[in-house]
């Protein structure tokens, strides 16, 4: 295995050599084709959008300022990205001065998040991308006649796990529950971890939205009903009643769905293990969109059937179109649809806290250093590479590992 990965290395390494010799000064950037433009108001598709929880039954001179916010953003009317940041200094985890800040902790986690989910190449880890789904899967098995359920921690306080939807999420239940033995005792449940995790996850992939975080769910140890969540071979029509019923328009699960613009599928074709929905794994941009559309994508490009069906319904193509060239429309569109996945099934939204503040900056820029390897991957070549690009390790850091090793191979020529 070890000398399958050092040949590898050693004919990257060469194609480098030779790639550089024939166009010197080359450079291995990534061009950014994204459109931040304005945030675009198109509804097509749009439905009324409902309130869920205790809104539904609290008039406006009831709510707490952070629940009128979060009634906002359900109502499309306002905004579910922040870029307020807290640059106090942090008191220690377990200090008085920490336990009178909800959000404390909260920045504790956070730092351990990042470490996790941040890969050396700049691009977010298999973590980061697991953090996300886990959050989905979490939330997302409720519906509008579930009596419970939904963004409640069960996922991890039961069976759940053992679910055929929830393969591949093993890896990521692990830690989480090692974070929740750490950090339950500072007053930070399960649920809160969950969607907490997907939000930081979701910030720290390059370009990905700075989504609004609440706190203060409330965990529950029966397992959700089986049946909520989708599958890869659903219909568009399937798809569509199934977030119907979780109160997302379709307009709504066209901007969830782009979060398969980082992933790298591994059990849906088993002999395609690690490869990627769309050509930047990592990065959180809008290529998801354009090439799931494309006939003919990167060769390793690997389309889930759920996706396709979507981008052709006509409930969904518009939006699905709008997305194409709109990142700054699809974050804003994603943060929002994220809060409202984020609070199903909760019925204390009125005694939720923001803690946003301990988030990570957004990186609203993003340029590959290994961007000649990834095209290489991309075209079909070195699939060893894959498992390196899951975890957002830089594949130029890589090779240049191996630099000494040839050095002393080739006695001190290169
Ligand atoms: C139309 C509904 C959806 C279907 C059918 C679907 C299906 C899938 C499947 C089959 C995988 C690959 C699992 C594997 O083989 O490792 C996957 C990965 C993923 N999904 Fe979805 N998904 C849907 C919606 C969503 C939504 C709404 C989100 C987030 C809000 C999401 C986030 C992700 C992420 C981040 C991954 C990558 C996980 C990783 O790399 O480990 N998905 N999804």
């Amino acid at each position: 295995m070890k000398a399958s990965i050092f040949a590898v290395l050693t004919s990257l390494f060469l194609f480098h050599i030779q790639y550089a010799l024939s166009w010197p000064g080359m450079t291995t950037t990534l061009k950014d084709v994204m459109s931040m433009g304005k945030r675009q108001t198109n509804n097509d598709g749009d439905e009324p959008k409902e309130l869920i929880g205790d809104l539904l039954t609290l008039s406006d001179s009831q709510l707490t300022p952070v629940a009128a916010d979060i009634k906002s953003i359900l109502l499309g009317t306002g905004s579910a990205e922040s870029s307020t940041i807290d640059t106090t200094i942090t008191p220690p985890l377990g200090s008085k001065a920490c336990a009178a800040d909800t959000c404390c902790a909260y920045k504790w986690l956070s730092l351990a998040m990042i470490k996790k989910f941040a890969g050396s190449s700049g691009r977010c880890t298999r973590f980061a991308r697991a953090a996300v789904r886990l959050g989905f899967h979490d939330a997302g098995a409720w519906s509008k006649t579930s009596a419970f359920g939904g963004a409640d921690g069960s996922i991890l306080l039961t069976n759940e796990l053992d679910r055929v939807d929830n393969k591949g999420l093993q890896d990521i239940a692990a830690v989480t529950k090692a974070w929740y033995k750490q950090y339950q005792p500072y007053g930070i449940s399960m649920a809160d971890m969950i969607q907490f995790g997907a939000t930081v996850a979701t910030v720290v992939c390059p370009l990905g939205p700075r989504i609004k975080s609440y706190v203060g769910r409330i965990d529950n140890p029966k397992a959700n009903p089986e049946g909520l969540l989708p599958g890869v071979n659903d219909s568009a029509d399937k798809l569509i009643d199934m977030f119907r019923q979780k109160t997302i328009d379709p307009h709504g699960l066209v901007a969830l769905v782009g979060a398969h613009t980082t992933s790298q599928q591994h059990f849906v074709n088993i002999s395609r293990d690690g490869d990627p929905q769309d050509s930047t794994p990592g990065v959180w941009d809008v290529k998801f969109y354009g090439e799931t559309l494309q006939p003919n994508p990167p060769v390793r490009v690997f389309k889930f059937a759920s996706d396709v069906a979507l981008s052709k319904d006509p409930r969904a193509s518009s939006e699905w179109n709008e997305f194409v060239n709109g990142q700054s429309h699809w974050n804003e569109d994603y943060a929002q649809e994220y809060v409202r996945l984020s609070l199903l099934g909760v019925k204390n939204i009125n005694s939720l806290k923001e803690c946003t503040k301990v988030l990570p900056p957004a990186k609203k820029s993003y340029t590959a250093p290994d961007q000649l390897y990834l095209t290489l991957w991309l075209s079909g070549k070195y699939p060893q590479l894959g498992k390196y690009i899951d975890d957002a390790q830089s594949l130029l850091e890589l090779v240049g590992s191996i630099l000494p090793i040839l050095k002393n191979v080739l006695g001190g020529r290169i």
